[in-house]
Formats: structure tokens, sequence, C-alpha cells
């Protein structure tokens, strides 16, 4: 359909800690959010309607950090620290999807849920391996779900058996992995060159990639300051660095030009901070995973207050749940604890902000994305809550707050960019 109308209790937040909660119609015109209509004008009668009358739509949210072969084991290895965990579970899981039978299997899964959950646009990494990888991006077009997928560059500190032998193979493979990408037109599930983390990438390899990435106008992800050990060992791996950021910064792979997404950023000193800031570098805060691998708590509140790019990963499976929801939940819990045991200057985050993050903050990234605007991409779930009822009514932002805290509730139905996807 070019042309429809839907109807339903719109919640979205156009500012950081502004709720906006709207009963009545939304006219969609080829993808996008045209009007909105508390009532329903006389000369629109004839157009078709979605009707969800007193039912909750929100946007649909945005993960902007997840590892697909992860969710494979999501929910379990949850008693080591980042670099223990990701040495003993990790990486022999991921080897896993060498096989192409595994890596199509798991995947199915893995899109399956993806999709039934609330999540329409991700940042996804993959694996180092560029068929596994492109079968990932090929059933993700093939939901109708939109975002970025990367194969993984790793050319050291990792086991041979899942370790690119060196930065030439490591190269061809990615140009090779491009090219293929190319030639299967999947229009709305595109690349993102994927250093690991720093660790895992020689100085050479970063170069290189940092060339790719500008000559194909390429965005890039990676990891963040997120453990205090990793830090330190960065430090060591370049010594010639004065800031952990600056180790992806000097080959162009830190926003300005180059879209960037770093998870975590749990330890960033004041240079990486001023440098994200000023790069627009997207921060994708994963309270779930930073909980889960006992990594810390980052300074959500004060990114989002003090005018960062900031939005929300689930980071599966460090995180133990897709769900964008629950994490919203982690965020607003774990600025408690921030505030109460880390930083009494800046208050815990509140429904508003977190909803804000998971929506419009980290919708940005994909351009139009993450509101009820018009000119906005038509992204929306709309939220059965049905299984939640009380002996009491409640209004629409407690109904967003209970469907976050209570978990359990359902999507009744998804559109991305105005198709719609359940
Ligand atoms: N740092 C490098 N790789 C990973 C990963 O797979 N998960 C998390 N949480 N951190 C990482
Ligand atoms: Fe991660």
């Amino acid at each position: 359909m070019r042309v429809y109308l839907v109807r339903g209790v719109f919640t979205d937040a156009p500012e950081p800690g502004k709720l906006r909660c709207r009963e009545g119609y939304l006219l969609v015109e080829d993808g996008r959010c045209c009007a909105f209509y508390p009532t329903l004008p006389e000369a629109l009668r004839g157009v078709p309607l979605l009707d969800f009358s007193h039912q909750l739509i929100t946007p649909g949210l945005s993960d902007l950090h997840l590892h697909a072969p992860q969710y494979s084991y999501c929910g379990t290895a949850m008693d080591l620290e980042l670099m223990d965990w990701l040495s003993r579970y990790t990486y022999p899981e991921e080897a896993r999807y060498a096989d192409p039978d595994y890596a199509k299997s798991s995947y199915q899964i893995f899109v399956r849920d993806l999709l039934h959950s609330a999540t329409t646009r991700f940042c996804a990494f993959a694996t180092l391996h560029t068929d596994a990888t492109l079968e990932l991006m090929t059933q993700l077009e093939a939901a109708g779900l939109r975002g970025y997928v990367g194969k993984l560059n790793m050319n050291r500190n990792s086991p041979d058996y899942y370790r690119e032998p060196d930065t030439e193979c490591g190269m061809a493979e990615t140009v090779r992995w491009l090219n293929e990408w190319a030639r299967r037109d999947l229009p709305n599930v595109c690349p993102m060159i994927t250093p690991r983390f720093t660790p895992s990438v020689t100085d050479d390899y970063m170069e290189a990639l940092g060339h790719l990435a500008a000559e194909r106008h390429l965005p890039m992800q990676s990891h963040l300051s997120e453990n205090r050990d990793e830090i330190q060992w960065v430090q060591s791996l370049c010594p010639d660095t004065s800031f952990y950021g600056e180790t992806y910064a000097r080959y162009g792979l830190f926003g300005g030009d180059c879209p960037t997404v770093m998870a975590h950023c749990i330890y960033s000193g004041e240079a990486e901070q001023a440098l994200m800031r000023q790069n627009g570098v997207y921060i994708a805060h994963c309270p779930t995973s930073n909980e889960n691998v006992i990594a810390g708590i980052a300074p959500a509140a004060h990114y989002l207050r003090d005018g960062y790019q900031i939005g929300l990963g689930s980071d599966v499976a460090g995180g133990h749940t897709l769900n964008l929801f629950e994490v919203m939940t982690a965020a607003m819990q774990v600025s408690k604890l921030r505030w109460r045991y880390v930083d009494s200057s800046e208050s815990p985050l509140t429904l508003a902000e977190a909803f804000y993050l998971a929506t419009t903050g980290g919708g940005s990234f994909f351009g139009k994305v993450g509101l009820f605007e018009p000119g906005y991409e038509f992204d929306a779930v709309v939220l059965d809550d049905a299984a939640l009822k009380n002996n009491r009514a409640f209004s629409p932002a407690e109904r967003l707050e209970r469907y976050a805290y209570l978990g359990g509730g359902k999507t009744a139905a998804k559109f991305v960019a105005g198709v719609r996807v359940l």
C-alpha cells in the first residue's frame, strides 16, 4: 500500500526526557510519516485504515550493537569477565560459523527472534567468515529488517583457529565480502567496517581498513573502553597513542566523515570523550552486557544530557536479551547504581530518557528514523500488553513503563519503512 492510515496511541520522544503520547491517526505515504490527526478528516475517509485503537504504538527500536553469531549461546556463559569470556566462550562459538550449515541454521533462529522483537534497525557484528556474513545479510534483508552488518577483522591475539593469517588475507576477504554484497543486491542491509577491537587488529590492518572505509564511504563499528584490563592492554599494544579512541581515530575510523558506532565507552577519559563529541561518534550503551561481563557502568546520563550521540545496544550475547525494552529498564537501573555509588552529580535516567535512547537517539544513526514526525520513515511496533492487565487503568506513559519493566508483553504488529513485517 502506498498510502494508508494507522490508528492507535502513538508514543514517541521528540527530545530527551520528553514523552509524547497522541491518540489518533497517522497518515503514511511511501513508507514515511506524513501527518497526524487527532480525529479522522472527512477527506481521508476512503484511505485504507489499519485500526489499532487503544493500543500503544512506539517507533521501532534501534539496536546499535549486537553480535548475531553469539545468539546461539545467549543466556549462558555468565560467569567470567570480558577477556576470559571471549577466550572461553566467544571465540570457540564464533569459529563454528565456518560451517555454512551451522551458520545458516543458527542465523535462521537469530533472524526469526529479531523479527519478533521490537527492533527494526540494527548494527550487527557477524564473524570472520565472509560467506556466513553474506548469509546473515541475505536473511535479514528477506525478513524486511534494516541496518548494518560487519564481517569481522581480526589478525592478532586470538587462537589460530579463529584469526585471519595476516593483513593481506584479511583485506582480500573484506573486499570480496563488499563486492559479493554489491552483487547480491541487498539494499537494506549494508556493510559496516568492523575491526573487532584494537587488541584484535594490527596497526597496518587498521590503517588499511581506514583507507577502505574512506574510499567506499563506509561506516564503522567497534568496541571502546569497556574494561580496565582491555584499556591497559591497548595502551601497551599502541604505546604511541594517548587514549584508546586514538587507535581508531589515527586511521580515520572515529566519526567525522566515517559514521561510527563505539560500544560501551564506560571508562572514556576527557580527551576521548571530547573527540567522540566533536566527531559525532555514536555511543552504544549496553547496560545488560556491562552487568553480565562485569564491565562497569557507563556514564550514559552524562552522555545523553551533554550532547553526545548515544543509543542502546543489546550486545547479545554479553547481553542476555534482544529485547530492547528490557535493555531500557537495565539502563535506568544501572544509572541509579552509578548515581548512588559512583557519581552523585548525574541523576538517574528517566523512563522518557531511556525510551529516547532506544528510539530517537539510536534511530538517528539510520537517517530520519525513530519518531512519528512528517518525513520520518514509518518504523513502528504495536505493543500488545493485554497479558499485563491489572485492576486499574494506566496512562499511556504508565503502560509503556510496565511494558518495559514487567516483560511478558508481545509485539502485535511491526512496520519497517512503511512495510508491515509482522
Ligand atoms: N570486545 C571484543 N569483542 C567483544 C565481544 O564479542 N563482546 C563484548 N562485549 N566485548 C568485546
Ligand atoms: Fe560487543
